[in-house]
Parts: C-alpha cells; structure tokens; sequence
C-alpha cells in the first residue's frame, strides 16, 4: 500500500507523515514538496533516512512532474495538503493561491483520476464558510452552511473543495474533503499567530495584535488534527465533508495572554497594529458529524498543547527565525544551525 502525502514538509503535513509512519510501519510514504519558505527537510528528517519513504521535491502544478510520480508509485491514496496557506500573502498575492491552491488541486486530481486513486483526500479549513458574528451566540459552522470565503487564501480552498467534489460526482472519483479549524503546535512556520507571538515575547517585544484582539478562533493541537484525517481515510464516506475542531474558542488576545504567562510574562505585554483586510471576526465549528460516524475525539487540551507548544519553540529557537532572518544570520556567520530548506 503507498500513501502519497503532498505539503509533508510543511506544518501539519510533517506531523502527519510521521503518525502514519508510527501506525504504519510497513506503509510506503511518498512525499511531494516544493519546499516553499514554509516547508522544510528538518521537519521530516527522522524519514529521509527509512526506505519505506520517499521524498520528492516537486511543484503539484507541474502537471509532467505530478504525471511520472504517479506512474512510477501508482499510490492507493492521495493526503493533499500542499497549499499556500498564509491569509496575509494571499492578500498582496493572490495570483499565487490561485495556481497552487486551485490549478495545483485539479493536476493532483486528473492524475488521480487517470492512476485510479482508491482515495483523494483534501485537507481544506473552516475558513471557506467565513466568518460568524462575534456576539449574538450563533451556532458553529455545520457541512451543510454555505461557503463564504473571505480572503484569497479561503476562497481559492472553497474552490479546490468543490473541484475535487466535482470530481466525485461527475467522475466517480473517491473523494472526501476535511475542515479543520485553526492548528497549533510544533514546526508552524513564525508568520501564523502563535509562533510570532512566542518569537515576539522571546525576544522581549510587545505581541503585536491586528484591531482589537478581539477576534475569536477555534484552536486544535495539530496531531489531533492529523488523527481525524488518519479516520477519515479508514471510515469516512465517499463524496462527504467532515468539519474537524474541538470547540476551543478564544479571543487571539486572550490567546496570547495565555502563551505570555506560559512563558511568566505580563499577560498585556501587546500592541495593537492595523487590522487585516476584510479580517474574519469569528470561526467556530460543529464536529459531530466526524465524531459519530468516525469516533474521533480531541486528545490534547489547549491548556497542555499550549504549554507543550511553548515548550518546543523553547528548545528550537531557530524554528522562531523566517527563512529571510535565517538567511542573514547564516550569510553573516552568526550561525549555520537554523540550516535552510533544501
Ligand atoms: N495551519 C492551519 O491552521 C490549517 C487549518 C486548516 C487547514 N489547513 C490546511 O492544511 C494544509 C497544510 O497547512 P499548513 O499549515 O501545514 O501549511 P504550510 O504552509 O506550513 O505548508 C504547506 C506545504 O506545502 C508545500 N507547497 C506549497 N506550494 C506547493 C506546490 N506548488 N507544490 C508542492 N508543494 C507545495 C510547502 O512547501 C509546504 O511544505 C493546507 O492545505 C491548509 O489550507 C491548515
């Protein structure tokens, strides 16, 4: 059996191909990764030495490159997380999100398609239903609430969630589709929320907030994340959609008060800086779909997967530094060990 994962060097990714390694030692991974800023070999090292696993450096648009890999692993099952991912390049950038999240999305699917893929799964967010009303207690997003997108980043996702729907329908193909809420934990690239605030407090500067603060995520400790998916690939349904969160709504001010005081800094050590364009004021999501039909069940509490997340950035300084400050740092010899992508 040959899983091919793409976008395992990244975040989320990398968790999950080391879960399905540990479940499944005799599985054959395939990993295809451009390695963009946010992927990186470290994430994955431990794999690049089993023969079992292979990687390969590879753009999913790349319909020739996508083509060959595919005849040459002929994988059951396709995990796609590839994506560019960050809501604020997908603003000065959309273009971008449209090639690899849509166009990126349809190569993966046709070669699926032409390889007979026994599973397609696509990792997708809540954000594509936008956003919910900040007070007023309206219910979470169920996977029957229309699709809203707000930024280029969500809707180029709502648009690779219906391709590949549409690829169930019209062509048979065995898809399922995931929403996850917002994912915290070891190796997210310090552009997203946490990591930069965990950077900021380190380095002793004010977390700087977008508008208020007062705008409310839904946080899942990444390994619970890859753990749903893990069951949909085994229980989920052919052309069905599964929201997966944990009810762990927090304002991101009350959120980077918590990761202060982990780190025994005053909880209002903040500044507020411009908000967003068009930022979405809430996310919250219904799970029991993927609860009854797939028996998943958060494992970790935001309390511990915060604590275990502070911990990790603790120890891995030069996970907190961007590609760019890498950079610098190593072309100026202050330090080789932050080691760049390949
Ligand atoms: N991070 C979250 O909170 C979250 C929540 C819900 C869903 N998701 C979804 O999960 C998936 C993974 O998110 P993440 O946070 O790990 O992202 P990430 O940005 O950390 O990683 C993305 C990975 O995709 C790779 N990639 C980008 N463009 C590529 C291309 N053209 N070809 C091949 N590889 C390419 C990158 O090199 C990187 O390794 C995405 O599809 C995202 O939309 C993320």
């Amino acid at each position: 059996m040959t899983l091919l994962v793409t976008g395992g060097a990244g975040f989320i990714g990398s968790h999950f191909l080391r879960i399905m390694r540990e479940q499944y030692p005799s599985l054959r991974l395939v990993c295809l990764d451009k390695l963009t800023y946010a992927g990186s070999r470290e994430a994955i090292a431990p794999l690049l030495e089993d023969n079992r696993f292979r990687f390969v450096k590879g753009d999913i648009c790349d319909g020739e490159t996508v083509f060959t890999l595919f005849d040459e692993e002929r994988p059951d099952a396709v995990v796609h997380f590839a994506a560019e991912s960050h809501v604020d390049r997908s603003i000065e950038d959309p273009a971008l999100f449209l090639r690899t999240n849509v166009l990126g999305t349809g190569v993966l699917l046709d070669a699926s398609r032409a390889f007979g893929v026994r599973r397609f799964h696509q990792v997708s967010t809540d954000e594509v239903y936008g956003d919910l009303p900040l007070h007023g207690g309206v219910s979470p997003f169920t996977e029957l609430s229309p699709l809203r997108p707000s930024s280029p980043y969500a809707a180029s996702k709502a648009s690779a969630d219906l391709l590949a729907l549409s690829y169930f329908r019209t062509y048979g193909l065995p898809v399922t589709v995931s929403r996850c809420s917002n994912n915290y934990g070891p190796w997210q690239y310090p552009e997203k929320l946490i990591p930069t605030a965990i950077a900021h407090a380190l380095r002793g500067e004010s977390v700087p907030l977008y508008g208020s603060g007062e705008n409310v995520r839904d946080w899942l400790w990444v390994e619970d994340h890859c753990r749903a998916i893990e069951l949909i690939l085994h229980k989920g349904r052919e052309g069905e959609v599964y929201n997966i969160g944990a009810g762990c709504e927090r304002s991101n001010r009350a959120l980077v008060g918590e990761l202060l005081a982990l780190l025994g800094l005053p909880r209002d050590a903040v500044v507020q800086v411009p908000d967003r364009r068009g930022h979405d004021l809430r996310y919250a999501l219904n799970a029991e779909k993927l609860m009854r039909e797939t028996g998943w069940r958060p494992q970790v509490s935001p309390e511990r997967g915060l604590a275990l997340t502070v911990e990790w950035y603790r120890k891995h300084p030069e996970r907190l530094q961007t590609v760019a400050e890498r950079g610098r740092e190593s072309r100026l010899g202050v330090s080789e060990a932050g080691g760049l992508r390949g």
